[in-house]
């Protein structure tokens, strides 16, 4: 089976082979569902902001067969473990193991009245794992998407990014927003994906032929990553409980402006201060972007990458020594348009903008200056905007 659009036919080879393997020959059905690299907009989507993502070739793959006794039977290629549930048994909150993902999604089908069957799935994927690259929301979607197709379900993108969202709020117990899921079940082919995530409109923008987006994976992974995240979480709803009191019109730090937070800096913890400072210029940040991408203007681009990279590293304080190194080298790169961390931050990856016909010897170069100074297993790889998640015929 091969997938022109850009998944990797090995890693599809691998998981039917799997399925064959544990659960006989009868052909399956692939849902795939693609990870993301978030170009800018970053900490801004749980504050009712906007953000631009783009879906990458890396994708989560659930290779299924309906099975018709409301059992749940998966198998994990990276853990080579298999583990049965039953539909009707499943509580939230269910945990944080691998296979917490996909019966967290089968709950909230289930808390929603959508009913879905059984399934025997395999699971497997080559997203990196706690890289920033949303490996939890391709696996949400990929379940989605095979829930879906087995219980002849509509396909509604924007209701499984918000039920995938439920799963991982309400039965993984990670608070986090609706980006992810977004950009991998939304997302469009050559499109990076501008959200708006309080109206939750969104609007594709071209990535223009002479830019390539450059994943950054440093090779660092830090487990403090969670707690550190609802704590930024927290900072910003209190800058906003404070700020309401006076200014009824704010709900979220997406209404505040500089010159608010300026005014009443004086009723505000300093350490929350410096956050807000973070997220209110941030959130202007995607919809300039989204415009100077489309007007090709990938020096503008850059910039606003770079900008949001030190506003995250001195501001919110959620980048770390590994990111600022390899975001530094690639700016040094006369080929980087601009340079930034991706995702929750702490580790894991950053995104580059570079010049299409200088990716090459832009990735060797940057790869080499870094693992000359950090001893991780750090990679770096181009990446075209792909689709969001679909079955595979
Ligand atoms: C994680 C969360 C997203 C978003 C980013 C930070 O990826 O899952 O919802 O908050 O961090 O921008």
């Amino acid at each position: 089976m091969t997938d022109s659009l850009g998944i990797d036919p090995a890693l599809l080879e691998r998981a039917t082979a799997r399925f064959a393997e544990r659960f006989g020959d009868a052909p399956p059905t692939v849902a795939v569902a693609p990870g993301r690299v978030n170009l800018i907009g970053e900490h801004t989507d749980y504050n009712d902001g906007f953000v631009l993502p783009m879906a990458i070739g890396r994708a989560a793959v659930v290779v299924f067969r309906p099975r018709n006794d409301r059992t749940l039977r998966l198998h994990a290629v990276a853990f080579d473990e298999t583990k049965e549930l039953a539909l009707d048994a499943l509580t939230a909150p269910g945990g944080d193991e691998w296979y917490s993902y996909v019966a967290g999604v089968a709950w909230a089908f289930a808390s929603e009245g959508l009913v879905a069957p059984g399934l025997d799935a395999v699971v497997d994927g080559d997203v990196p794992l706690g890289a920033g690259l949303s490996s939890s929301a391709a696996l949400e979607m990929a379940t989605a998407r095979a829930l879906a197709a087995a219980g002849d379900l509509e396909w509604d993108p924007v209701r499984m990014a918000l039920l995938g969202q439920k799963a991982e709020n309400q039965y993984v117990g990670m608070n986090c927003g609706i980006m992810d899921q977004f950009a991998s079940a939304v997302s469009r082919a050559g499109h990076a994906l501008l959200l708006d995530c309080r109206s939750l409109e969104t609007r594709p923008v071209p990535v223009p032929d002479d830019a390539e987006v450059v994943v950054m994976d440093t090779g660092a992974r830090r487990s403090l990553a969670g707690s550190a995240y609802n704590d930024r979480r927290a900072a910003c709803e209190r800058v906003v409980a404070r700020l309401q009191k006076g200014n009824p019109s704010v709900k979220a730090l997406r209404d505040v402006t500089l010159e608010l937070l300026e005014r009443e800096q004086e009723r505000l913890d300093p350490v929350d201060l410096k956050r807000a400072r973070h997220v209110v210029p941030e959130n202007t940040r995607p919809v300039q972007m989204a415009d100077a991408l489309q007007a090709s203007n990938l020096e503008e681009a850059g910039e606003l990458m770079n900008d949001s990279h030190f506003s995250l590293r001195d501001l919110y304080e959620v980048s770390c020594e590994e990111l600022d190194l390899i975001t530094e080298i690639a700016r040094e790169q006369p080929s980087c348009f601009g340079a930034r961390m991706t995702g929750a931050g702490f580790g894991g990856c950053a995104v580059a903008l570079v010049k299409a016909d200088a990716t090459d010897s832009f990735c060797d170069t940057v790869l080499t200056a870094y693992k000359a100074k950090i001893d991780l297993p750090a990679a770096l790889y181009p990446c075209r905007p792909m689709p969001g998640a679909r079955l595979l015929v």
